[in-house]
């Protein structure tokens, strides 16, 4: 009973809008809280002209906050006596997750504006919307549904368990995708954010240079001379991921996978299956086509196992529960 339930409302999210089932809204705050849009939008815009990898650590952030407990805010909890490791500083976070001090200057303008009415959880939803509207130089707008609350449960081991490693194949992407009711055609979308931001070498040298792989030799080669072979945590270099147009979001990260110019196993594995790699090419060939894919796949991962009611709260500080 429970599961055919869960199913009729799989299908039901997955034709209507998965934010509809979630009870989450387009213009939420209109009226709570009716600037927070704009002040989130003119913080982003601050720090992403100043330094555009932190736009890309925006995007990166609601990945990593929605399949870990959820769209919740939880990737921002810090370490507590009572709770001394939280997500953040789980290996795929720590050290590498970035752009937490725009979600606290979002928070601070936002508090002053309208006390205690957005939670951290819509902020970071917000926050990565504007880096990449941004970044797309204006091409990716995304109308993003709110009402989120933010969670009070933030457990390193489960960011390890939930977000897929970068020497993932095929299936186990889409596995794991599929673990937050997004599809494979939804991977394949949301994996061109790597059109932007940085790697440490760690996150590939192993699987990618130190083994055969099918990189392309020209670009390993460029990797070697900036990558340590061994890299350890005290030199463990940065890389750009796309290496054409490191700060555009565009759909040049399609290009690079065609051309075998991408970082990681689970980036060469999309052209893996006949399936996803017609995802890939019509992302690299049509105009207008992944911009347009990517809009509706945010918005899906943005509504992942959203908390309501008792479930969450609106956090003061969005790096303490209340
Ligand atoms: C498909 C599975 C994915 C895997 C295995 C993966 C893995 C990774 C890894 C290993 C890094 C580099 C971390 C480091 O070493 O510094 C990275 C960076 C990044 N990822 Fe993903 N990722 C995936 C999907 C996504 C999704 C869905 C998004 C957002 C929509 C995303 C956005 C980004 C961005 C923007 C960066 C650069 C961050 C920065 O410069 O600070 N990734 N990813
Ligand atoms: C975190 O999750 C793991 C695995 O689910 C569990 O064993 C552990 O007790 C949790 N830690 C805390 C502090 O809740
Ligand atoms: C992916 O990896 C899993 C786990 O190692 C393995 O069982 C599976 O056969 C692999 N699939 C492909 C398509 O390589």
């Amino acid at each position: 009973m429970a599961a055919s339930f869960r199913i009729a409302m799989a299908v039901t999210c997955a034709l209507v809008l998965a934010s509809a089932c979630q009870g989450l809204e387009v213009g939420y705050y209109k009226k709570t809280c009716p600037r927070v849009e704009a002040i989130v939008r003119d913080e982003v815009k601050k720090f992403v002209y100043k330094n555009a990898g932190i736009g890309a650590g925006l995007i990166r952030l609601i990945f990593h906050d929605c399949f870990v407990q959820g769209c919740d805010g939880s990737v921002l909890l810090d370490p507590t006596p009572a709770n001394p490791q939280p997500e953040k500083l789980s290996p795929p976070n720590m050290p590498s997750l970035r752009g937490f001090e725009v979600i606290d200057a979002a928070k601070d303008a936002v508090e002053k504006a309208c006390p205690g009415k957005v939670s951290c959880a819509d902020l970071v939803a917000f926050a990565a919307r504007d880096a990449a509207y941004f970044l797309s130089r204006f091409k990716v707008k995304i109308n993003v549904p709110a009402g989120r609350l933010d969670g009070r449960v933030s457990n390193a081991s489960e960011a390890l368990d939930n977000l897929p490693p970068p020497f993932f194949n095929i299936t186990q992407l889409i596995d794991s995708f599929a673990a937050k009711g997004l599809d494979a055609e939804d991977m394949v979308v949301l994996s061109g954010a790597h059109t932007v931001g940085r790697s440490h070498c760690s996150s590939f040298v192993r699987d990618r240079l130190a083994v055969p792989s099918d990189i392309n030799s020209w670009f390993a080669n460029i990797l070697r001379r900036k990558c340590p072979a061994n890299p350890t945590p005290a030199n463990d270099r940065t890389v750009n991921q796309d290496i054409f147009t490191p700060n555009a979001f565009d759909n040049q990260y399609y290009k690079n996978v065609l051309a075998h110019k991408v970082l990681f196993t689970s980036d060469a594995a999309l052209i893996t299956t006949p399936a996803t790699a017609k995802m890939v090419r019509d992302n690299a060939y049509i105009p207008g086509w992944w911009e347009a894919k990517f809009v509706k796949a945010f918005v899906k991962m943005a509504a992942i196992e959203v908390k309501t009611g008792h479930q969450g709260e609106i956090r003061k500080n969005c790096r303490v529960v209340n």
